[in-house]
């Protein structure tokens, strides 16, 4: 039969191929590479080396989709997890989707990947190979297998094995966010070199000059940055180098994973900090009380779902459905200042905001006053009640 592999072009996808068809009797291999805005160079060596080690291969450009169904769904929910904007999360659903979709084309019988047994993004790509009714081959998982044993197979196998010699971490990118782990950053006391950051710059470095920016919003996601109409992935982009320069975005955290490993873990998100603080000062605006306090809960589960990447689960429809409701009237411009690693509100404005300076103003009688005092004779009567019945 014929298998398709999630494909990188890294170590542990690469020594897949052979491996899917010498240790698991497959007859064909299918390579398939998602872009989801992970360095250009990154996408070309997969490509240039699924096309010489694998039958078939397939590089698929999903970063529209990836920006409009995935990350703009995030700031609408609020999307993170324990207290940073997930990204890795966010794309496993849509390349796992893709995979699938050559998967049919190619009239294949099982869908591999090179997730390790550990981690999160097994369980994410299983959910969906498995929603679709694929059998998942996982040769990493269910081998066990050492690094020094895979260099010796990919070398007698003929696959190039990159020239660094033990490469010390393990990054996963896309234009959201980036995050590193591995290496010596397992030891959760170890202090990370500087080095292991490539979009952020160090506090130390941040100009010691704020800088104000402009975010414009349209129904919940941003459409524009200082004044300039933009599509999501360049204004992200943009975004990710202007914040950058600031420090903004970094986190070194333990994580709780799926399976309940802590890990340790680091990132650099700087434009998704900035957005979801905007988005969110956005939505205090025009959003009633009611809806805030609401919201918050289905933000709350909506990030659940996305971080264990439960796409399929009907829960996740629903809340999309009172998120996108919600939405309708975040519409407006937010001002934020950028300085040593902090993003600061400076000021937000909106078409439908819910607020009238007319009303609470220190200087207008539009409201008479003395209206609130029948309202406060009634505020908290059952407090007070309970105080005498006490007494008594
Ligand atoms: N812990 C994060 C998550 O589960 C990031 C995982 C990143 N994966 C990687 N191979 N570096 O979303
Ligand atoms: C892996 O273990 O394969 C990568 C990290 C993760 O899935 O969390």
């Amino acid at each position: 039969g014929k298998v398709v592999l999630a494909f990188s072009g890294g170590l542990d996808t690469s020594i897949c191929v052979p491996l899917l068809k010498e240790h698991y009797g497959f007859d064909e291999v299918v390579t398939v590479a998602v872009d989801v805005g992970q360095p250009q160079h990154e996408v070309e060596e997969a490509t240039k080396k699924g096309e010489k080690i694998a039958d078939r291969h397939y590089t698929i450009d999903a970063r529209e989709q990836f920006v409009r169904e995935h990350v703009f769904r995030a700031i609408k929910a609020n999307g993170s997890y324990e207290g940073y904007p997930m990204g890795t999360a966010l794309a496993r659903p849509l390349i796992a989707e893709e995979i699938v979709a050559v998967a049919r084309k190619e009239d294949a019988v099982a869908i591999a990947h090179g997730c390790t047994g550990k981690g999160n993004d097994q369980l994410r790509f299983d959910f969906i190979f498995r929603a679709h009714g694929y059998e998942v081959v996982a040769p990493i998982r269910e081998m066990n297998l050492t690094r020094e044993w895979e260099i010796e197979y990919a070398e007698e196998h003929g696959i190039p094995v990159p020239v660094k010699k033990e490469k010390p971490w393990s990054i996963d990118e896309n234009f959201w966010s980036r995050s590193i782990e591995g290496g010596k950053l397992e030891d959760p006391a170890y202090h990370p070199p500087e080095e292991i950051y490539a979009w952020t710059a160090s506090l130390t470095d941040a100009p010691d000059e704020p800088e104000v920016i402009s975010i414009g919003f349209e129904q919940g996601v941003p459409v524009s940055l200082n004044g300039k109409t933009m599509a999501g992935e360049d204004l992200i982009k943009e975004l990710n180098v202007i914040a950058g320069r600031h420090s903004v975005g970094r986190n070194d955290m333990m994580e709780d994973r799926i399976l309940g490993l802590k890990a340790r873990e680091n990132y650099e998100h700087p434009a998704a900090t900035v957005l979801l603080a905007a988005h969110h000062d956005l939505e205090r605006l025009v959003l009633t009380r009611q809806e805030l306090a609401f919201k918050q809960v289905i933000d709350a589960k909506w990030s659940e779902l996305a971080y264990m990447g439960l796409v399929h689960e009907p829960l996740y429809a629903d809340l999309n459905a009172f998120v996108d409701t919600t939405q309708e009237r975040v519409t407006g411009t937010v001002d934020c200042m950028l300085f040593k690693g902090g993003v600061h509100i400076m000021g937000r404005s909106a078409p439908q905001a819910l607020y009238s300076d007319d009303l609470v103003s220190f200087d207008s009688k539009t409201i008479d006053q003395c209206d609130a005092v029948g309202v406060s004779k009634y505020f908290g009567m059952q407090a007070r009640l309970l105080q005498k019945v006490r007494k008594n």
